[in-house]
């Protein structure tokens, strides 16, 4: 799920970069590096993230991470909810919801619908919660935005009890259909968000990087955590990677990434419509809904022994028993020569199950 565009890759324009990178790298190899990450990667980050997301950040607020699960690593380290309440979206990422889990918090799912998480719900189970884990931009895996008034309630109640948000913006602007809606840490309210991003989907995973905003009443425990614990990976990429964006790679690559995904997403759609109906577009993916009664995991892993890799839909919801039952279809590597038959593959294996 959800891996960039294998065949769209700029290996070429990579591959320089890189290499002008460790020469450049060469020349301060005994040095320890900032544990922020390199100064011109946090100035041109901050520079994107107002262009992209609407964000003005300082780079000072900027800690440069090996992707989002490390800039959760930062955040969690620094927000201790061992032993607290925190909010996580049902359904939502296995990953986000394990490492809430492995830090001993007390997990408290707040149903996700149309309109983005349910605030209200939230509000009523655990008011007191220390944190709220959220993919307000597009949702994983469903790919709702927050709504305008859910999210002024999220903030309100962020502000009023004293709680912080994390924003997983793991596809900050790589958004299909129309313009990217401004992260929630923009604004009245940003001041109790953590926002974290990540590269592993607008350029690679393969790098590993990413970078955490923090806000201004945290920056200094999230330095401190960063420089204690985790400090910024590998400094050849991320002077390769100040090179790709500020040469405007980067905005011409989502440019070209948007368009090509939102080509392979029509092309799913329409012909995974023809074997299973009410499909509909989520994210980088299609998600084909199956019924309460089939069992979406061993329907995964059988269509995996035959070379296809969907995911369970129940698989992201903490309530196994309350879950949607479907499958989740990456779009960003398909190609057109074998679509068909991929799709009617599945929809045997879905009618045989
Ligand atoms: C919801 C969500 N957040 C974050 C990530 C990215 O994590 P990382 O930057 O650690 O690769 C993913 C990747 O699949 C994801 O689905």
């Amino acid at each position: 799920m959800g891996v960039p565009a294998h065949d769209a890759f700029p290996a070429k324009l990579w591959a320089r970069m890189r290499a002008r990178a460790v020469r450049a790298d060469a020349i301060t190899y005994t040095a320890y590096a900032d544990p922020r990450g390199e100064p011109a990667l946090r100035t041109q980050i901050a520079s994107h993230l107002a262009v992209s997301r609407q964000m003005q950040c300082h780079p000072d607020q900027i800690i440069v991470t090996s992707g989002y699960r490390q800039g959760l690593m930062l955040a969690l380290t620094a927000l201790r909810p061992h032993g607290r309440k925190v909010w996580i979206e049902e359904p939502g990422y296995p990953l986000g919801r394990r490492a809430l889990e492995l830090t001993g918090a007390m997990l408290e799912p707040v149903p996700v619908d149309a309109e983005g998480l349910r605030v209200e719900d939230g509000i009523a189970r655990a008011p007191d919660a220390l944190l709220a884990l959220v993919t307000p931009g597009q949702h994983a895996p469903l790919g709702v935005t927050l709504s305008p008034a859910r999210r002024h309630a999220l903030l309100d109640w962020a502000a009023e009890s004293g709680a912080w948000i994390i924003e997983d913006d793991y596809l900050g602007e790589l958004q299909l259909d129309g313009r990217a809606a401004p992260a929630l840490a923009v604004g009245e309210g940003a001041e109790r968000v953590i926002h974290i991003g990540s590269f592993s989907k607008t350029l690679s995973p393969a790098l590993g990087l990413g970078f955490v905003v923090a806000p201004r009443l945290l920056a200094e425990r999230l330095v401190e955590v960063a420089a204690v614990l985790a400090p910024a990976p590998n400094r050849t990429t991320q002077l390769a990677v100040t090179e790709f964006l500020a040469d405007g790679h980067f905005l011409r690559h989502l440019r070209q990434m948007k368009a090509l995904y939102a080509e392979r997403r029509n092309l799913a759609l329409a012909h995974i419509s023809k074997f299973l109906s009410g499909s509909l577009t989520a994210g980088l993916g299609v998600i084909a809904p199956l019924p309460k009664s089939a069992d979406d995991s061993v329907v995964a892993d059988i269509a995996r022994a035959h070379g296809l890799a969907p995911s369970a839909l129940s698989a992201w919801y903490l309530r196994r028993t309350h879950a949607q039952r479907g499958l989740l279809l990456s779009v960003t590597n398909l190609r057109s020569e074998n679509i068909d038959a991929a799709c009617a593959k599945l929809a045997s294996i879905v009618a045989s199950h």
